[in-house]
């Protein structure tokens, strides 16, 4: 299946005719900037950079490519919703197909919606209520077998609990035998992902396996593997069990190599949205937590009295009020999905700016979020800011941790549900303390991974 969309299909600018009118930036080249000025590892700086001196929008160009930065409400709902049809994902998302294949984040048009049709019926609110009791089984699995007093990487801990999520809930495979395996895998393929994305032709280098690749290739045969395994599993068995795997063998039921692939290509892409996602918001809340010993105090609070020491079930979720502020809050901050970008396919308006169709347009939710005109003292975690009178006057989309329009993220009510039934288990028991002199630093790769892991000391409650 391939996308329906492609670049050929970018009608050509209106030409020489054509009088554009680009948004304040940067008069020369970024490559000049990228070399004396910014750490080209680090796009956050660069988007601080853009939205501290240019407010809004923002334009500059790399070669004879134009690209725009937004960081205003109004653009952003344009984008992602009134003119979502006039753009496709941009390429850094194009070059995530070398691992995800053609799966629902990187198809367009036809077999985009395909996609999202056949997956929809897994993602109901009713049917993800059914979840919550794997999720609580195995959040408090993790949590009986740590240790008083032990230290422990909570940034590994929260992405193997999420993996084992997201294997049982939607894809009703026990994966606790290969769980470490896989993880590993792919935070191989992290740590070589913007290396990926900066190399010219990386997807066709990627074939020709040169050294610095082989890393790749091999992190991605392992994933592949199970993936496979899980995948022929199902088939073998015949029994539709109603899983989300159930539902895309059944949408595309040909046995042969290529309805393999895209199998393959649809369950990796769900696998990856749908547990790093999770588990570096979970790794963020805890260290946020940990810092902010009032907040902490009345999550605890929260939790105690809702539970009453049951362990808790998807009835609770609703009560768990400041709970959730607290994940959002934590979204907010800390968003794992930091910055989206798209790919104008025609040339479009932005209020007074007028712009030529190829132009990439980046919005970020790190800087949005961290704005100080809808969230004063931006800094400051308060998890007050998302109860019903913090919400109040706050315009929509100056908080998008979960993106917006046609392709807002299918699992987000999963999400909640998955992180507060997770912190509502785990804080029952455990109190988690940051390492004294644990190095914190966010790190934008596809998603917002603290660099250094998350060292801390497990203490009981
Ligand atoms: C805190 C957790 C999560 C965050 C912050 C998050 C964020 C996002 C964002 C921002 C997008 C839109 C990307 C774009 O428009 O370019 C997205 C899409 C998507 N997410 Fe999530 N996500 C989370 C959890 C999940 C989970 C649990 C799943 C599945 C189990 C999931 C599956 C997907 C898929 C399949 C898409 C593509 C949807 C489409 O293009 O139609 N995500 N997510």
């Amino acid at each position: 299946m391939g996308t329906a969309v492609s670049r050929s299909d970018v009608r050509e600018p209106s030409g020489k005719n054509a009088t554009y009118r680009f948004p304040p930036g940067f008069q020369r080249n970024l490559l000049w900037f990228a070399l004396r000025k910014f750490r080209p590892v680090n796009p956050i700086d660069l988007f601080q950079h853009l939205a501290q001196t240019y407010g809004d929008i923002a334009h500059y160009k790399i070669g004879s490519h134009h690209i725009v930065f937004l960081n205003h409400p109004e653009y952003i709902r344009e984008l992602l919703v009134v003119q979502n049809d006039n753009f496709i994902k941009e390429r850094t998302v194009q070059r995530t197909r070398m691992l995800l294949g053609d799966g629902m984040i990187t198809t367009e048009g036809a077999a985009h919606r395909a996609q999202r049709l056949a997956a929809q019926p897994a993602f109901h609110r009713q049917r993800i209520v059914e979840y919550a009791g794997s999720i609580v089984e195995e959040a408090i699995q993790a949590r009986d077998s740590w240790r008083a007093g032990e230290q422990r990487d909570i940034a590994a801990d929260m992405m193997r609990l999420t993996l084992n999520v997201v294997a049982r809930t939607l894809f009703a495979t026990d994966l606790s035998q290969e769980v470490y395996e896989l993880a590993a895998a792919i935070n191989r393929i992290m740590g070589l992902y913007n290396f990926l994305v900066m190399l010219p032709a990386a997807e066709w280098l990627v074939h020709l396996r040169p050294p610095g690749l082989a890393a790749f290739v091999r992190a991605r045969k392992r994933i592949d593997a199970v993936v496979y395994r899980m995948i022929d599993a199902h088939l073998k068995s015949g029994r539709d069990q109603g899983s989300l795997l159930d539902m895309m063998i059944a949408a595309s039921p040909a046995n042969d190599a290529e309805a393999r692939r895209s199998l393959r290509d649809q369950v990796i892409t769900i696998f990856l949205a749908g547990y790093e996602t999770v588990a570096n918001a979970l790794s963020w809340t805890w260290y946020l937590l940990s810092q902010n010993p009032r907040c902490e105090k009345k999550f605890h609070e929260e939790v105690d009295s809702v539970l009453k020491g049951k362990s808790p079930s998807v009835e609770d979720v609703p009560r768990l009020r400041y709970t959730e502020n607290v994940m959002a809050e934590s979204l907010r901050l800390f968003p794992p999905a930091w910055a989206m970008g798209r790919y104008a396919l025609h040339d479009f308006s932005l209020g007074e700016f007028f712009l030529p169709a190829r132009t990439t347009v980046l919005i970020s939710q790190f800087i949005t979020h961290r704005d100080p005109r809808y969230f004063p003292d931006p800094l400051r975690f308060d998890p007050e800011r998302f109860s019903v009178e913090g919400k109040a006057g706050r315009p929509k989309f100056t908080y998008f941790p979960f993106g917006a329009g046609p392709r807002q993220c299918i699992g987000e009510s999963f999400a909640w549900m998955e992180g507060m039934l997770i912190l509502a288990a785990l804080a029952q028991k455990w109190k988690l303390k940051l390492v004294p002199g644990h190095r914190v630093e966010p790190q934008p790769l596809i998603t917002l991974r603290p660099k250094y892991g998350m060292q801390m000391q497990v203490e009981p409650r």
